[in-house]
């Protein structure tokens, strides 16, 4: 189906296709060179992240986050059930248990209480989710996990270029994700980093990322030939990806200031209809400075959201459920363990994520915001 209006558009920012072509100009397309370190040098120097390592994918470097724990049988990973598939899928293989527990009512994101109840003598990591680029308790969470001995591991695949009381997220736990799938506001089609920031984890990262070799020691001129170490996969991000990266890190700020816009616009619109009762917005705690990764409403009920983005589809405007939580699918009841999750259950299925992407324009948003209005029976929402 054709939308006109989609719920995300890929992005030009400028200079990807010069940087692109440079990056074949330079001889090298492979993984490791020129623009690889200027994407890891933004990371680190604008965020504060330890190391960055440029990976194919969040997915990956939760994998790599993931063996990094060094799991032996019977230890656990606690996760919110509410979170995409590649937070537990990574930890399970590694060997671990993901163990889920609800999210808070408000953000949406792990909820540091629940986790105090869940952790046990087997648990060796936390993976708080900063869900909508909207930062997880840290603070603690950070104390939970260094009372119960577990690293925390966060998965900021939608958290980038957001902090928590003024640290990036991404540069507060010992490991954490970054991903720049097409959906996410910097992207290059699909990409991710993992962030290293406990240094005695830094060396074993690279040789995980680099098919289990010793590649990078061999770059940096510390051995004369590379050979097999460690387990490990293919998980470097290619040159040509991380041109195209390099050329949306240049505008941090510029996109950022693009979306806060767009969320302002929404907030603006919808305002009068969370007044009046038939939806909720997205909360942002004090403490945390969201990147308005997503914009998502909260209707009353699962009839009311299934009747609004069918609505919504029929005029051209395409709205889109997220998370089934892992605990309600196949993999998450073959490989995880659980207790009460009745937040994750309930807003699971009254979310929706309304279209979001760099350059949506106010009129757009307005057309959406119209269309959201009367959908839930009423004639505008300004
Ligand atoms: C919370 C969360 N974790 C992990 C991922 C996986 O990221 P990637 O697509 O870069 O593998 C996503 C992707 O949307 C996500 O939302």
């Amino acid at each position: 189906m054709g939308w006109s209006i989609p719920f995300n558009k890929p992005f030009l920012a400028g200079n990807e296709l010069a940087y692109v072509a440079e990056a074949v100009a330079r001889g090298n397309a492979s993984t490791d060179g020129h623009f690889t370190a200027a994407c890891s040098r933004v990371l680190q120097e604008r965020f504060g992240v330890g190391r960055a390592l440029m990976t194919t994918s969040c997915t990956s470097a939760l994998e790599i986050a993931a063996l990094l724990c060094g799991f032996e049988e019977g230890d656990e990973a606690i996760m919110p059930s509410f979170t995409f598939v590649s937070t537990a899928c990574a930890f399970a293989r590694a060997g671990a248990t993901p163990v889920f527990v609800d999210v808070r009512p408000d953000t949406l994101n792990l909820d540091e209480a629940r986790v105090a109840e869940a952790i046990t003598e087997r648990t060796r990591a936390i993976v708080p989710v900063h869900y909508a680029g909207v930062g997880c308790e840290m603070d603690a969470i950070g104390s939970l996990a260094e009372r119960a001995g577990a690293l925390v591991v966060e998965d900021a695949a939608q958290g980038v270029n957001a902090t928590w009381r003024d640290r990036h997220l991404g540069a507060i736990g010992q490991l954490a994700g970054y991903s720049f799938h097409e959906t996410k506001n910097y992207t290059c089609g699909q990409g991710g980093a993992l962030c290293v920031n406990a240094p005695e984890l830094v060396e074993r990262a690279e040789i995980l990322r680099d098919r289990g070799t010793d590649r990078s020691r061999f770059l940096r001129g510390q051995v004369d030939q590379y050979t097999w170490v460690d387990l490990g996969s293919a998980y470097a991000q290619s040159e040509l990806l991380c041109a195209y990266l390099l050329a949306q890190l240049e505008k941090l700020e510029e996109i950022s200031a693009l979306r806060a816009g767009i969320a302002g616009w929404y907030r603006a619109q919808l305002e009068p209809l969370e007044e009046r009762g038939l939806l909720r917005l997205p909360v942002t705690p004090e403490g945390a400075r969201t990147n308005h990764h997503l914009f998502y409403v909260l209707l009353p009920d699962q009839a009311t959201r299934d009747a609004l983005l069918a609505f919504l589809a029929d005029r051209g405007i395409q709205a889109v459920r997220h998370y089934i939580p892992l605990h309600e699918s196949e993999g998450g009841r073959r490989f995880g363990r659980w207790g009460e999750l009745h937040v994750a259950e309930d807003v699971s299925r009254r979310l929706l994520r309304l279209p979001m992407f760099n350059d949506l324009t106010e009129g757009e948003v307005a057309r959406v915001a119209r269309t959201v209005a009367e959908g839930l029976g009423t004639r505008s929402a300004g």
